[in-house]
């Protein structure tokens, strides 16, 4: 898929006062600082279309993009931020659960994960909720870079093996790098396959 346009649209603190949902949507999650603003802007190719920051919590409302006129991209705030107040903290929860409930074009969630790490249970519990509310979600592994290839393939590995402790099956999984363009093809090839199946009511 090309991207021909990309642009910002709204931010919303709740999720009823979201763009109507007459389009196919994503949305990116994930913790705070895993990368999903930047991953946003590289698959649109404009450098500062989501705001990205080396400081932790920079996205704090549900943003809504569009792109080609015919699909939503939402960059969500992260999870597991502390330093903001408990009461903040559960309200970005609150607002960002309840559009995962309710939003019933979102076809599907991008989960975000950092490649350098190993498997963090803040991560597995958010995927238990998600399969618990049967919404769909791939994971994406970011900051490919930031990793030599043979430390990146262990943490594949033992990321894979640990969610087969407690899943089926593997969801579909990509790896990626907002730096060096990687991931950005087989992203937008799936995104594009969803699209195709969407049927406007
Ligand atoms: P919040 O909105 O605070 O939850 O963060 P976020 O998940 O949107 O992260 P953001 O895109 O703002 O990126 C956080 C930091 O990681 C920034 O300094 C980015 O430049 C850096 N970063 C993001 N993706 C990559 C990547 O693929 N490679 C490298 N090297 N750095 C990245
Ligand atoms: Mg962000």
């Amino acid at each position: 898929m090309v991207i021909k346009e990309a642009r910002f649209l709204m931010s919303s603190q709740d999720a009823d006062k979201c763009p109507k949902p007459t389009l196919p949507e994503y949305a990116f999650i994930g913790r705070s600082n895993v990368g999903k603003s930047s991953l946003i802007n590289m698959l649109c190719r404009i450098n500062k279309l989501a705001k990205t920051s080396s400081t932790p919590g920079k996205t704090q409302l549900i943003n809504h993009f569009i792109i080609n006129n015919s699909w939503y991209l939402v960059d969500l705030p992260g999870y597991g931020y502390a330093r903001t107040s408990k009461v903040n903290r559960e309200e970005f929860g609150m607002m960002t659960m309840k559009y995962l409930a309710q939003r019933e074009n979102l076809l599907c969630l991008f989960i975000l994960i950092d490649a350098r790490h190993s498997p963090q249970e803040s991560d597995l519990k958010f995927m238990r909720k998600m399969g618990e509310g049967q919404l769909p979600f791939v994971i994406v592994f970011t900051k490919a870079d930031k990793v030599k290839p043979a430390a990146l393939n262990s943490n594949l590995e033992k990321y894979k093996t640990r969610l087969l402790e407690e899943w089926e099956s593997l969801p579909t999984i990509f790896v990626t790098s907002s730096e060096k363009e990687e991931g950005r093809d087989e992203l937008l090839s799936f995104i594009s396959d969803i699209n195709d199946t969407w049927q406007p009511e």
